[in-house]
């Protein structure tokens, strides 16, 4: 699968600390844990000796030991220890299966395929080495879609009248104006988004004409940039960033985290990620209806106006991409 690639977000930064964390990426368990350098490692959740999972251990002296006889896997993956053996070296084959992890935008990342050096690259965030914008995480949120759903959802306007009816639109100013989309390796740029919001921003003070970008960085990951009418918002120079990281748990459920970039160092984190989780959840049960589950690739399967554009250039893209999962 193309898909094992990627690199796709698997679990917070912050939650992988002394003890194992388990996850699920791409319908593979992992055991995510820290050594004792601070490194992150992704590992297949399955003891190779009698197969317990790995995520139950514990981390003892930078190496992960297993909970069901004590065996212990260096940072390598390797076994360095068989507590029923003292004195037996374990041989090179003795391993753990290992997969590529690194961390950025607060995410711990995973690549299942270890082997694919020079495969696609992480997901771009412009934002993230922007000192004038404060960057937190909201999420995680599991859903009950397919993760391709979610990314359609973050870069539908249209849906704004009804879903987010006084807050990021008004079913009387529910149209939507003409919109340029290009192709890109990653996946598309979608410039000269219009839309009227009774309440763009945590800040707003009055309804504004808010200007949107989308970009699709990756399968699974989007960003929004939206800069709203200057007047309409208590703070000067206010603008924003969202990156949508989603994790494909299953070909049908997803775990999903937002990535703010604010023009905002003064507002409590709890206060920010309120207004983000007013508007998912209002989007989440929507997302959980739709069927097929899985997002139909084949353009005649769904009906499609001008306003889907930037959707109908998404299925293009992960057509030729070769995507599987998730697609239908
Ligand atoms: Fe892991 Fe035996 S199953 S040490
Ligand atoms: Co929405």
């Amino acid at each position: 699968m193309i898909e094992h690639q990627h690199w796709h977000p698997a679990a917070l930064s912050a939650d992988v600390a002394q003890t194992p964390v388990a996850a699920r990426l791409l319908d593979t368990d992992l055991a995510l844990w820290r050594d004792d350098t601070g490194a992150v490692h992704a590992w297949a959740d399955r003891c190779p000796h009698r197969g317990a999972r790995l995520s139950l251990g514990r981390v003892r002296d930078g190496q992960l030991e297993c909970p069901y006889h004590g065996w212990r896997f260096g940072p390598s993956g390797h076994c360095e220890h068989v507590p029923a053996l003292p004195a037996f070296a374990p041989p090179a084959g003795h391993c753990a299966q290992t997969h590529a992890a690194r961390e950025a935008h607060g995410l711990v990342w995973v690549r299942l395929d270890a082997q694919a050096e020079g495969g696609p690259a992480l997901p771009a965030f412009a934002a993230e080495g922007d000192a004038r914008l404060r960057k937190l995480n909201c999420g995680p949120y599991d859903v009950a879609a397919s993760a391709p759903r979610i990314v359609e959802n973050f870069l539908d306007m249209a849906h704004f009248g009804f879903v987010h009816e006084g807050w990021l639109g008004a079913r009387d100013a529910a149209a939507i104006e003409s919109y340029a989309v290009q192709p890109t390796p990653t996946g598309l740029l979608a410039t000269g988004c219009k839309a009227w919001q009774p309440q763009s921003n945590l800040h707003s003070t009055a309804p504004a004409q808010v200007e949107y970008t989308y970009e699709v960085t990756a399968p699974y990951a989007a960003v929004l940039t939206k800069v709203p009418d200057a007047a309409s918002v208590a703070i000067d120079g206010w603008r924003e960033s969202i990156a949508l990281y989603i994790c494909p748990v299953t070909p049908e459920s997803s775990r999903v985290w937002f990535r703010l970039a604010v023009a905002d160092f003064d507002t409590p984190d709890e206060k920010l990620r309120a207004f983000q989780h007013t508007i998912f959840t209002q989007d989440q049960p929507v997302l959980e209806s739709q069927l097929p589950k899985r997002l139909p690739l084949d353009l005649h399967a769904e009906l499609h106006t001008a306003a889907d554009r930037a959707s109908s250039a998404y299925r293009r893209h992960l057509r030729m991409a070769g995507i599987t999962f998730g697609v239908c």
